[in-house]
């Protein structure tokens, strides 16, 4: 029996052109994860982590190669397909948090659930906030918020619309080690209770060696590393 991955990535590469110059930030990249797999992505600073995983979420396109999410080729979907195939079935939590100046917490939390039409968004909302630690926090602006809180109101607005795929940039990089802990333990609550794939970038040793599989990138190429 065959089983359609969560995502595949068949020699995917990327360019960049910065003036008379062109800069290969990813080469030949081929890649399965499976439905309900958790994978760690480790590589140095600039070796492309991130590119790869914004080329997965359909953010951004390949100069080379092709993507599919749960056998829908992102290539072939137009910039609206991909944003509704990210908002039906991808969380992603930015390296930089991106959330919304102007809107709270609250509202940065609970907007991808209200796009959709949900009308529980913010009941939601207000529990993934406070299982984050967040629930005193429900009405700041990002700009009143620390860096780690920032970030963990990045973490339960990826989770609000329950992805079947969750792409995680660093998602404990700001954090101390005890709210890292309950960050990792509230990612591997959704992969437990819904199968939601997880692929996390990170430098941290504890995420990493909670993931099934850890593969690394070295300058822009990948280097598969053993099933744990
Ligand atoms: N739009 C762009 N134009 C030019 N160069 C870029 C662009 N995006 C990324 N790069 C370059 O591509 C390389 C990979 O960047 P990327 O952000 O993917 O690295 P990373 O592995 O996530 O690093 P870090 O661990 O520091 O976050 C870097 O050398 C970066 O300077
Ligand atoms: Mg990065």
């Amino acid at each position: 029996m065959t089983f359609t991955p969560m995502i595949e990535a068949r020699n995917v590469g990327k360019e960049v052109t910065l003036g008379q110059e062109t800069l290969t930030i990813l080469e030949g990249i081929s890649l399965q994860v499976k439905v309900g797999e958790t994978v760690a992505l480790l590589g140095a600073s600039g070796s492309g982590k991130s590119t790869l995983l914004g080329l997965l979420a359909g953010l951004d396109l390949p100069s080379a190669g092709e993507i599919f999410i749960h056998g829908h080729s992102l290539g072939a979907l137009d910039e609206e397909g991909r944003a509704r195939l990210r908002a039906e079935q991808i969380g992603f939590v930015f390296q930089s948090f991106l959330l919304l100046p102007t809107l709270t917490a609250l509202e940065n939390v609970m907007l991808p659930a209200e796009l959709r039409g949900d009308r529980d968004a913010e009941p939601r909302a207000r529990a993934l906030l406070e299982r984050v630690g967040l629930g005193e926090r429900l009405h700041h602006l990002p700009a009143r918020l620390s860096g780690g809180e920032q970030q963990r109101v990045a973490i339960a607005r990826a989770f609000i619309c329950q992805p079947a795929l969750l792409l995680a940039d660093e998602p404990t990089g700001n954090l101390d080690s005890k709210t890292g802990a309950r960050i990792i333990e509230l990612l591997f609550e959704l992969n437990r209770q819904h199968g939601t794939t997880l692929v996390v970038v990170t430098h941290d040793p504890v995420l990493a060696g909670r993931c099934e599989r850890r593969i690394e990138i070295s300058a822009g190429r990948l280097l598969e590393q053993e099933v744990a």
